[in-house]
């Protein structure tokens, strides 16, 4: 969380993150179909869109988990595009564990401890991160010792973003943290992004929830069956009749 500081510091000029030209086929299924965006520094951009627009699809290209068709992805200058996911998540880009998979027969210390595998700093180092993590999210403070398991379905989604903080990431890359959950603490979810991201963390966020999405997001992307067809602040996209009309209820 340091080091994030140090990336708002940066040019804001610069993206931290850009995609070129990304496509992605299952098949015959033309899922991705060629789009292009760009990630600033110490902002919270987000990709909207319905079922099977193809959101999770472009995370997983970004995270190495699909084969890209066509596409180039650059992160703080240097072509990524054809790293490993590990090679990804040491270098700092992270996605929060989706379905708030966290592992149930472990306690919510060890979950924790077990997002800094890539890393090759000191105990101490890690350890302070994990203090860090526990003043953001005081409940998992509380439940230590417990077993992931047991914890509620919100309590789960903030142990998996606090997984994925303990990577160290420059990139937190999210795919519908507020599924299934309570409106109130969809709230919660997004309030926290919101907080860590003042810290300096460069966040990309993939939502259906499309309004309360936009209200935190600096920048937002409209996919639709594979394509952007609108982008803007999360001001203007909220504000957009057509945004209005096909994601917010008219
Ligand atoms: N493994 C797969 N094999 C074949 N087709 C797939 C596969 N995964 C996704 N698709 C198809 O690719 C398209 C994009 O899917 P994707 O999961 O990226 O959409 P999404 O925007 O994340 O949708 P949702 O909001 O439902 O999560 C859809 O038509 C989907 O049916
Ligand atoms: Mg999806």
């Amino acid at each position: 969380m340091t080091n994030h500081a140090i990336n708002q510091s940066n040019n804001m000029a610069e993206p931290l993150l850009s995609v070129r030209d990304l496509a992605v086929n299952y098949g015959p299924v033309k899922a991705v179909k060629g789009i292009s965006f760009d990630l600033m520094p110490g902002q919270i951009t987000t990709l909207v869109g319905a079922n099977g627009a193809g959101k999770s699809t472009t995370l997983l290209a970004l995270s190495g988990l699909v084969k890209k068709l066509t596409g180039r992805v650059m992160f703080g200058g240097k072509d990524v595009s054809a790293l490993k996911p590990h090679q990804l998540v040491a270098g700092g880009l992270v996605q929060v564990a989706e379905g708030r998979a966290t592992l149930t027969r472990l306690t919510v210390r060890e979950n924790l401890q077990l997002g800094a595998y890539t890393r090759k700093d000191s105990a101490a180092e890690q350890a302070a991160d994990l203090e860090r993590i526990y003043t953001l999210f005081p409940r998992l403070k509380e439940r230590d010792s417990g077993y992931a398991g047991n914890l509620s379905g919100g309590e789960q989604q903030m142990l998996a973003i606090g997984r994925a903080l303990m990577a160290k990431p420059r990139v937190l890359l999210l795919d519908e943290p507020s599924m299934g959950l309570a409106p109130i603490i969809v709230q919660d979810i997004f309030r926290t992004l919101k907080n860590i991201n003042r810290e300096g963390l460069t966040i990309f966020l993939v939502e259906q929830n499309v309004r309360q999405a936009l209200k935190i997001s600096d920048h937002a992307y409209v996919l639709e069956t594979g394509s952007i067809v609108l982008e803007g602040t999360g001001q203007a996209l909220l504000g957009n009749a057509k945004v209005q009309e096909a994601y917010l209820g008219g």
